[in-house]
This record gives C-alpha cells, sequence and structure tokens, in this order.
C-alpha cells in the first residue's frame, strides 16, 4: 500500500493506545522488531497551548521513521495549527482520533464524538490535509451505536477531502471495549474506499491477523490489547503475514532482558517516580501467564524502586 512517499507491504501497525504506547514502549517495540508505532492520542488544544507534558509526549526527532502522531480535537483550525506543530517537531504521518469514547472525551465533541458529526469530522480532516505537507490518516469505530454505523459513509467523505488511509477499529463507541469487534464493516469500508484501510479489533495472535486480511480485504492490520506485556506479538504477525510461518516465542531470558531495557526506557524518558508507576503496569502484564502470576504481580506493586524490579525479573529469569 501507498501513503505519501512510503510503500509499505501488509503493514502490522502497534495501536495508538493512552498511558500505554508512550516512547518507551515504541522504543520497545521497535528493538523486538515492529515496524509501525503510533503515539498516544495527543491533545492539539494542549499541543497548541504548549503544554510541557504534551511537548514532552512530542519528543520523537530522534524515533526511526515512520513516527506516526496521533491528534484529537474538535476545533478544524486548532487541529490545523496542532498538526503544523507535529509536523515541525518531527512528525512523518498524522493520524485523527475519531474513535477515543472516553465520556470526557466526547463531551467536548472529540474523539468518537465525531462520529455523530460527520461534517465537523470531514472540516477537521480538510484542515489538517490543508496545513501539512503530511499523509493524514484518521481511525474511526463503526459509529456511535449498532444504529448509527456510519463508517462507510465517514471513509467515503474522509477520503474526498484528502486523508490518506483509514483505520477502523470494528466497535461502536457504545460497545468500548467490550463485544466481539464486527470485522465484515472493515471489509465494507474497504469496498467504498480507495485508500488504504487497516483493520483493527480483537487480533491476538498471528492467524487471526491473516484472518482478518482474508476476510476484509484490508491493506494492513492494528494490534492493541494484544501487544500489552506482549511486544513480540508485532514482529511475530509481521513474520506470519509474509512467511505464513509461525516464529517461535522468545526465550524466557530473552525476553526478560527485553523488559528490563523497557524498564531502562521508561526511567531514561520519565524519571524515576513516573518511570515506576509506568514500569509496574507493564510488568503486571508482562507476567501473564508466568507461573505463579497472581503473587509475582502483588510483589511488583510493592516494588519501591528500578533496583528492586529488576531484581525481581532477573531472578524470574534464573530461576527458569
Ligand atoms: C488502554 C488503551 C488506550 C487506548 N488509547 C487509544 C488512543 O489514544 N487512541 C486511539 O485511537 N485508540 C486508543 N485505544 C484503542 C486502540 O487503539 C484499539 O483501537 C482498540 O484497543 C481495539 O484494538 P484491540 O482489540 O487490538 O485492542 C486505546 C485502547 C486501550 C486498551
Amino acid at each position: 500500500m501507498k501513503l505519501g512517499r512510503y510503500n509499505w507491504d501488509l503493514p502490522v501497525f502497534l495501536a495508538p493506545m493512552a498511558g500505554v504506547t508512550d516512547k518507551a514502549f515504541r522504543e520497545t517495540v521497535r528493538l523486538v522488531g515492529g515496524k509501525y508505532t503510533v503515539t498516544e492520542m495527543i491533545s492539539a488544544k494542549a499541543l497548541n497551548y504548549q503544554n510541557c507534558h504534551t511537548l514532552h509526549m512530542l519528543e520523537i526527532k530522534d524515533e526511526t521513521e515512520p513516527r506516526i502522531v496521533q491528534l484529537f480535537g474538535s476545533d478544524p483550525d486548532n487541529m490545523a495549527q496542532a498538526a503544523k506543530l507535529a509536523e515541525s517537531l518531527g512528525a512523518d504521518v498524522l493520524d485523527i482520533n475519531m474513535g477515543c469514547p472516553t465520556p470526557k472525551i466526547v463531551k467536548n465533541r472529540e474523539g468518537a464524538a465525531l462520529l455523530r458529526d460527520p461534517s465537523l469530522a470531514t472540516k477537521i480532516a480538510a484542515a489538517v490535509v490543508q496545513a501539512v505537507n503530511l499523509p493524514v490518516t484518521v481511525k474511526i469505530r463503526l459509529g456511535w451505536t449498532k444504529k448509527e454505523i456510519i463508517a462507510a459513509e465517514l471513509a467515503n467523505r474522509l477520503e474526498s477531502v484528502g486523508v490518506s488511509m483509514i483505520t477502523v477499529h470494528a466497535r461502536t463507541r457504545e460497545q468500548f471495549y467490550a463485544g466481539q469487534a464486527e470485522w465484515e464493516w472493515i471489509r465494507r469500508v474497504k469496498e467504498i474506499t480507495n485508500v488504504p484501510v487497516i483493520g483493527n479489533g480483537d487480533i491476538t495472535n498471528p492467524e487471526q491477523a491473516l484472518q482478518m486480511i482474508e476476510q476484509t480485504g484490508c491493506d494492513g492490520v492494528m494490534i492493541g490489547r494484544g501487544a500489552l506485556g506482549n511486544p513480540w506479538l508485532i514482529p511475530q504477525i509481521q513474520h506470519y503475514l509474509k512467511f505464513k510461518k509461525l516464529l517461535s516465542q522468545p526465550a524466557l531470558k530473552d525476553r526478560i532482558t527485553m523488559v528490563l531495557q523497557h524498564f531502562e526506557y521508561l526511567i531514561e524518558y520519565k524519571g524515576n517516580r513516573i518511570g515506576l508507576n509506568e514500569m509496574r503496569k507493564h510488568a503486571a502484564w508482562y507476567v501473564k501467564g508466568f507461573k505463579n502470576a497472581a503473587a509475582l504481580r502483588n510483589r511488583i506493586m510493592q516494588t519501591r524502586d528500578i533496583m528492586e524490579m529488576k531484581d525481581l525479573f532477573c531472578r524470574i529469569a534464573d530461576k527458569n
């Protein structure tokens, strides 16, 4: 598939996830072989306001291409201004969030609220496309409720104002993250639009990724929750789509080396206090499926510094 100057073959994206896909996790995913990552969603308002925390989230200049930045907002001019700023800070691709279901976001007409206002959604996309010299992509859900499915119509409108790729999370806003994603709608969006369509929702193993591509004809896939504590899933899917063969899971020792590297990145980018908090969250995901996982999780929550956390994971590696 073509996206601006890029030519990507069945890309496997790490989904944007607020509170998860920060620079430390994106770097970790790249280190294990993932190629396409997206930032957490970034508020256009906060960026234009030059909010310090938001600017920190956009310290992406030294990351490997493509640096895909996701913005959210409800005002076309504001979004255009933020898009220009993101471009100047190193973004290679700009993605617009039209799917976040969180009440505090939708009450501001942002995120999934735009599914109910396709005219505003289209104006926002048009303003961002006009503002930057980058490919602009949009991530949508199916609609607000099952009775208000709008994905195909919206995709068409977005394409008509110059959007270069559309990701479909095959759920409605009403579903939040519950129930099954309805991949059939991804097929319908793909049929009706000419831009690349990326399928998203409920892929947790390589076979499911291939199944989604076969069922919907989508041009690539995006993985969210399946990658929590399991960044290896992304390169495993990439490999499976290319060679139709499963990669074996890396040895426990190698996985733990990577976990410790992830923790180093967290401390480097976020400092000791916030880094440790974030580390606890990821550590609890990493030990999923380990022997005595519940007890390990308790100990993870009680760790007081990075040395203790490292020690815990080194002991897990040595015991196995
Ligand atoms: C913790 C969490 C945070 C998320 N944050 C974002 C976000 O910032 N932007 C976005 O477009 N989607 C966000 N999502 C939605 C995911 O990108 C993805 O669409 C959704 O999880 C469905 O994919 P999955 O079934 O592979 O998890 C988030 C999901 C989770 C679980």
